[in-house]
Protein backbone atom coordinates (compact mmCIF):
# COMPACT_ATOMS: atom_id res chain seq x y z
CA UNK A 1 0.00 0.00 0.00
CA UNK A 2 1.47 3.27 -0.71
CA UNK A 3 -0.02 6.97 0.71
CA UNK A 4 0.78 10.22 -0.92
CA UNK A 5 0.15 13.07 1.66
CA UNK A 6 -0.39 16.53 0.16
CA UNK A 7 0.29 18.42 2.92
CA UNK A 8 2.20 22.22 4.12
CA UNK A 9 3.14 19.90 7.00
CA UNK A 10 4.97 17.09 6.92
CA UNK A 11 7.19 17.36 9.97
CA UNK A 12 3.94 16.68 11.62
CA UNK A 13 4.13 13.00 10.27
CA UNK A 14 7.61 12.34 11.37
CA UNK A 15 7.01 11.36 15.18
CA UNK A 16 4.20 9.15 13.96
CA UNK A 17 6.02 7.61 11.16
CA UNK A 18 8.95 6.79 12.70
CA UNK A 19 7.16 5.39 16.67
CA UNK A 20 5.63 1.96 17.38
CA UNK A 21 3.90 -0.22 14.98
CA UNK A 22 3.66 2.47 12.46
CA UNK A 23 7.46 3.10 12.18
CA UNK A 24 8.40 -1.11 12.33
CA UNK A 25 5.47 -1.16 9.66
CA UNK A 26 7.00 1.69 7.63
CA UNK A 27 10.43 -0.56 8.45
CA UNK A 28 9.84 -3.36 6.79
CA UNK A 29 7.75 -1.85 3.74
CA UNK A 30 4.65 -2.83 4.81
CA UNK A 31 3.52 0.42 3.53
CA UNK A 32 4.88 3.48 2.09
CA UNK A 33 4.89 7.11 2.11
CA UNK A 34 5.44 10.04 0.17
CA UNK A 35 4.97 13.94 1.04
CA UNK A 36 4.02 16.64 -1.39
CA UNK A 37 4.12 19.87 -0.60
CA UNK A 38 1.48 22.41 -2.73
CA UNK A 39 3.75 25.18 -2.20
CA UNK A 40 6.52 23.34 -4.23
CA UNK A 41 4.06 24.04 -6.90
CA UNK A 42 3.64 27.95 -6.13
CA UNK A 43 5.41 30.38 -8.71
CA UNK A 44 4.91 33.33 -7.25
CA UNK A 45 7.18 35.48 -4.54
CA UNK A 46 5.56 34.63 -1.38
CA UNK A 47 4.69 31.11 -2.60
CA UNK A 48 1.11 31.79 -2.03
CA UNK A 49 -1.57 28.21 -1.36
CA UNK A 50 -4.47 30.01 -0.06
CA UNK A 51 -6.15 33.06 -1.26
CA UNK A 52 -9.27 35.38 -0.12
CA UNK A 53 -12.80 33.59 -0.56
CA UNK A 54 -15.02 35.50 -2.82
CA UNK A 55 -18.09 37.12 -1.08
CA UNK A 56 -16.61 39.33 1.42
CA UNK A 57 -15.40 38.41 4.66
CA UNK A 58 -12.35 37.60 6.09
CA UNK A 59 -11.67 33.57 5.26
CA UNK A 60 -9.48 31.86 3.09
CA UNK A 61 -9.23 29.08 1.42
CA UNK A 62 -6.76 26.66 -0.69
CA UNK A 63 -6.53 27.86 -3.61
CA UNK A 64 -7.39 25.69 -6.81
CA UNK A 65 -3.68 26.00 -8.79
CA UNK A 66 -0.71 24.84 -6.64
CA UNK A 67 -3.21 22.00 -4.94
CA UNK A 68 -4.74 20.50 -8.23
CA UNK A 69 -1.09 20.07 -9.25
CA UNK A 70 0.04 18.79 -5.91
CA UNK A 71 -2.46 16.38 -6.28
CA UNK A 72 -1.71 15.42 -10.10
CA UNK A 73 2.02 15.13 -9.12
CA UNK A 74 0.67 11.79 -6.77
CA UNK A 75 -1.63 10.54 -9.26
CA UNK A 76 0.71 10.66 -12.51
CA UNK A 77 2.73 8.36 -9.82
CA UNK A 78 -0.15 6.31 -9.20
CA UNK A 79 -2.89 6.57 -11.88
CA UNK A 80 -5.10 3.88 -10.10
CA UNK A 81 -5.07 6.03 -6.57
CA UNK A 82 -8.17 6.62 -4.85
CA UNK A 83 -7.97 10.57 -3.69
CA UNK A 84 -9.31 11.06 -0.12
CA UNK A 85 -9.65 14.35 1.33
CA UNK A 86 -10.14 15.31 5.01
CA UNK A 87 -12.62 17.44 6.06
CA UNK A 88 -15.14 17.49 9.44
CA UNK A 89 -17.95 17.29 6.44
CA UNK A 90 -17.34 13.90 4.96
CA UNK A 91 -18.45 10.66 5.64
CA UNK A 92 -17.90 9.77 9.49
CA UNK A 93 -14.78 7.02 9.49
CA UNK A 94 -15.24 4.37 11.07
CA UNK A 95 -13.61 0.30 11.76
CA UNK A 96 -16.33 -0.77 9.08
CA UNK A 97 -15.03 1.72 6.22
CA UNK A 98 -11.56 0.21 7.34
CA UNK A 99 -12.67 -3.13 6.19
CA UNK A 100 -13.91 -2.02 2.96
CA UNK A 101 -10.66 0.34 1.85
CA UNK A 102 -8.64 -2.24 2.69
CA UNK A 103 -10.38 -4.94 0.56
CA UNK A 104 -10.78 -2.58 -2.16
CA UNK A 105 -8.71 -5.10 -4.77
CA UNK A 106 -6.41 -3.54 -7.36
CA UNK A 107 -7.14 -5.25 -10.32
CA UNK A 108 -4.04 -6.56 -12.50
CA UNK A 109 -2.93 -3.71 -14.20
CA UNK A 110 -3.34 -1.25 -11.34
CA UNK A 111 -0.33 -1.47 -9.77
CA UNK A 112 0.50 -1.00 -5.97
CA UNK A 113 -2.94 0.39 -4.18
CA UNK A 114 -2.43 3.99 -3.21
CA UNK A 115 -4.12 6.34 -1.98
CA UNK A 116 -3.59 9.97 -2.12
CA UNK A 117 -4.14 12.28 1.41
CA UNK A 118 -5.28 16.01 0.69
CA UNK A 119 -5.16 17.67 3.76
CA UNK A 120 -6.34 20.87 3.65
CA UNK A 121 -5.47 23.94 5.73
CA UNK A 122 -7.63 27.33 6.64
CA UNK A 123 -11.10 27.24 6.54
CA UNK A 124 -11.25 24.90 3.48
CA UNK A 125 -10.86 23.95 -0.11
CA UNK A 126 -12.37 25.82 -3.19
CA UNK A 127 -14.72 23.36 -3.60
CA UNK A 128 -14.12 22.88 -7.42
CA UNK A 129 -10.86 20.58 -6.10
CA UNK A 130 -13.10 18.34 -4.39
CA UNK A 131 -15.33 18.29 -7.36
CA UNK A 132 -12.52 17.51 -9.66
CA UNK A 133 -10.28 15.40 -7.59
CA UNK A 134 -12.11 13.58 -4.50
CA UNK A 135 -13.21 10.15 -4.09
CA UNK A 136 -13.78 10.46 -1.16
CA UNK A 137 -14.10 12.80 1.59
CA UNK A 138 -13.49 11.74 5.21
CA UNK A 139 -14.49 13.19 8.10
CA UNK A 140 -12.70 11.73 11.85
CA UNK A 141 -15.28 13.51 13.83
CA UNK A 142 -17.95 15.72 14.74
CA UNK A 143 -15.33 18.80 15.39
CA UNK A 144 -12.93 20.62 13.64
CA UNK A 145 -9.22 20.33 13.44
CA UNK A 146 -6.63 23.32 12.34
CA UNK A 147 -6.09 20.72 9.11
CA UNK A 148 -6.55 17.66 7.87
CA UNK A 149 -3.12 16.04 8.85
CA UNK A 150 -4.11 14.29 11.82
CA UNK A 151 -7.05 13.25 10.46
CA UNK A 152 -4.63 11.38 7.86
CA UNK A 153 -2.54 10.10 10.11
CA UNK A 154 -5.86 8.82 12.33
CA UNK A 155 -7.20 6.76 9.05
CA UNK A 156 -3.58 5.79 7.83
CA UNK A 157 -2.88 4.12 11.26
CA UNK A 158 -6.31 2.28 11.15
CA UNK A 159 -5.79 1.19 7.11
CA UNK A 160 -2.04 -0.06 8.12
CA UNK A 161 -3.38 -1.98 11.63
CA UNK A 162 -5.40 -4.32 8.50
CA UNK A 163 -2.23 -5.00 6.30
CA UNK A 164 -0.89 -8.44 5.88
CA UNK A 165 2.17 -8.76 8.57
CA UNK A 166 1.39 -5.72 10.27
CA UNK A 167 -0.37 -7.03 13.27
CA UNK A 168 1.40 -9.80 15.43
CA UNK A 169 -1.06 -12.59 15.76
CA UNK A 170 -3.22 -12.44 12.37
CA UNK A 171 -6.46 -12.36 14.17
CA UNK A 172 -5.91 -9.39 16.89
CA UNK A 173 -7.24 -6.83 14.03
CA UNK A 174 -10.63 -8.97 13.48
CA UNK A 175 -10.79 -9.00 17.29
CA UNK A 176 -10.06 -5.16 18.60
CA UNK A 177 -12.94 -3.55 19.79
CA UNK A 178 -15.55 -2.87 16.55
CA UNK A 179 -14.07 -5.68 14.82
CA UNK A 180 -16.22 -8.28 12.58
CA UNK A 181 -18.62 -8.29 14.69
CA UNK A 182 -18.74 -4.29 15.92
CA UNK A 183 -18.77 -5.30 19.86
CA UNK A 184 -16.67 -3.73 22.25
CA UNK A 185 -13.66 -5.58 23.12
CA UNK A 186 -14.23 -7.77 26.76
CA UNK A 187 -11.65 -5.59 29.20
CA UNK A 188 -8.17 -6.73 29.83
CA UNK A 189 -6.09 -7.23 32.58
CA UNK A 190 -2.26 -8.23 33.81
CA UNK A 191 -0.02 -8.75 36.19
CA UNK A 192 -0.17 -8.02 39.52
CA UNK A 193 -3.19 -10.37 40.26
CA UNK A 194 -4.46 -7.63 42.92
CA UNK A 195 -4.17 -3.72 42.94
CA UNK A 196 -5.61 -1.44 44.67
CA UNK A 197 -8.63 -3.83 46.22
CA UNK A 198 -8.95 -4.72 42.70
CA UNK A 199 -8.54 -8.63 41.75
CA UNK A 200 -8.34 -10.05 38.09
CA UNK A 201 -12.11 -11.90 37.36
CA UNK A 202 -11.22 -15.41 38.94
CA UNK A 203 -12.69 -16.74 35.77
CA UNK A 204 -9.88 -15.98 33.40
CA UNK A 205 -7.51 -17.49 36.05
CA UNK A 206 -9.43 -20.71 35.74
CA UNK A 207 -7.71 -21.90 32.57
CA UNK A 208 -10.41 -23.05 30.85
CA UNK A 209 -10.68 -21.98 28.29
CA UNK A 210 -13.62 -22.58 26.41
CA UNK A 211 -15.28 -20.73 29.81
CA UNK A 212 -12.88 -17.99 29.22
CA UNK A 213 -14.29 -17.50 25.72
CA UNK A 214 -17.51 -17.81 26.54
CA UNK A 215 -17.62 -15.13 29.26
CA UNK A 216 -15.60 -13.38 27.30
CA UNK A 217 -18.07 -12.99 24.55
CA UNK A 218 -20.67 -12.28 27.26
CA UNK A 219 -18.60 -9.69 28.66
CA UNK A 220 -18.40 -7.94 25.53
CA UNK A 221 -21.63 -8.28 24.60
CA UNK A 222 -23.35 -6.76 27.62
CA UNK A 223 -20.68 -4.12 27.68
CA UNK A 224 -22.07 -2.74 24.17
CA UNK A 225 -25.21 -2.79 25.18
CA UNK A 226 -24.21 -0.98 28.10
CA UNK A 227 -21.91 1.63 27.02
CA UNK A 228 -22.79 1.53 23.39
CA UNK A 229 -26.32 0.61 22.55
CA UNK A 230 -26.52 1.88 18.99
CA UNK A 231 -23.53 -0.66 18.01
CA UNK A 232 -25.07 -3.87 19.52
CA UNK A 233 -28.13 -3.01 17.30
CA UNK A 234 -26.21 -3.18 14.43
CA UNK A 235 -23.99 -6.14 15.48
CA UNK A 236 -27.10 -8.20 14.96
CA UNK A 237 -27.33 -9.83 18.00
CA UNK A 238 -30.04 -11.78 18.66
CA UNK A 239 -32.20 -10.43 22.00
CA UNK A 240 -31.79 -14.50 22.67
CA UNK A 241 -28.31 -14.27 22.56
CA UNK A 242 -28.33 -11.07 24.86
CA UNK A 243 -30.09 -12.95 27.11
CA UNK A 244 -28.11 -16.06 27.25
CA UNK A 245 -25.07 -13.61 27.50
CA UNK A 246 -26.84 -11.39 30.71
CA UNK A 247 -27.70 -15.01 32.34
CA UNK A 248 -23.77 -15.90 31.87
CA UNK A 249 -22.25 -12.95 33.77
CA UNK A 250 -24.43 -13.64 36.89
CA UNK A 251 -21.87 -16.03 37.40
CA UNK A 252 -19.25 -13.05 38.47
CA UNK A 253 -19.41 -11.54 41.67
CA UNK A 254 -20.74 -8.22 41.79
CA UNK A 255 -17.27 -6.72 42.34
CA UNK A 256 -15.93 -8.19 39.25
CA UNK A 257 -19.33 -7.09 37.36
CA UNK A 258 -18.33 -3.45 38.31
CA UNK A 259 -15.15 -3.90 37.43
CA UNK A 260 -15.76 -5.45 34.16
CA UNK A 261 -18.55 -2.37 33.16
CA UNK A 262 -21.57 -5.19 33.28
CA UNK A 263 -23.54 -4.25 35.76
CA UNK A 264 -26.70 -3.49 34.67
N1 LIG B 1 -10.13 18.71 9.01
C1 LIG B 1 -10.55 19.53 9.98
N2 LIG B 1 -11.36 18.90 10.83
C2 LIG B 1 -11.47 17.60 10.39
C3 LIG B 1 -12.18 16.46 10.82
N3 LIG B 1 -12.96 16.49 11.91
N4 LIG B 1 -12.05 15.33 10.12
C4 LIG B 1 -11.30 15.29 9.02
N5 LIG B 1 -10.60 16.35 8.56
C5 LIG B 1 -10.68 17.50 9.22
Amino acid sequence: MKFFVVTLFEEMFHAWAESGLVGQALKKQNFQMEFINPRSFTSDVHQAVDDKVYGGGDGMAAMFGPWSEAIEFAMQKEPSAQVIFLTPQGESWNQKKVSEFLQRKPSQEMGIRSFVFVCGRYAGFDERLVKAYADHEISIGDYVLNGGELAAMVVMESLVRGLPGVLGESSSFRKDSFGEEGLLECPQFTRPQSVKGMDVPSFLLSGHHKNIEALSRAISIVRTKNRRPELLEKAQISSKELEAAEKLIRQLSEEERDLLGVNS
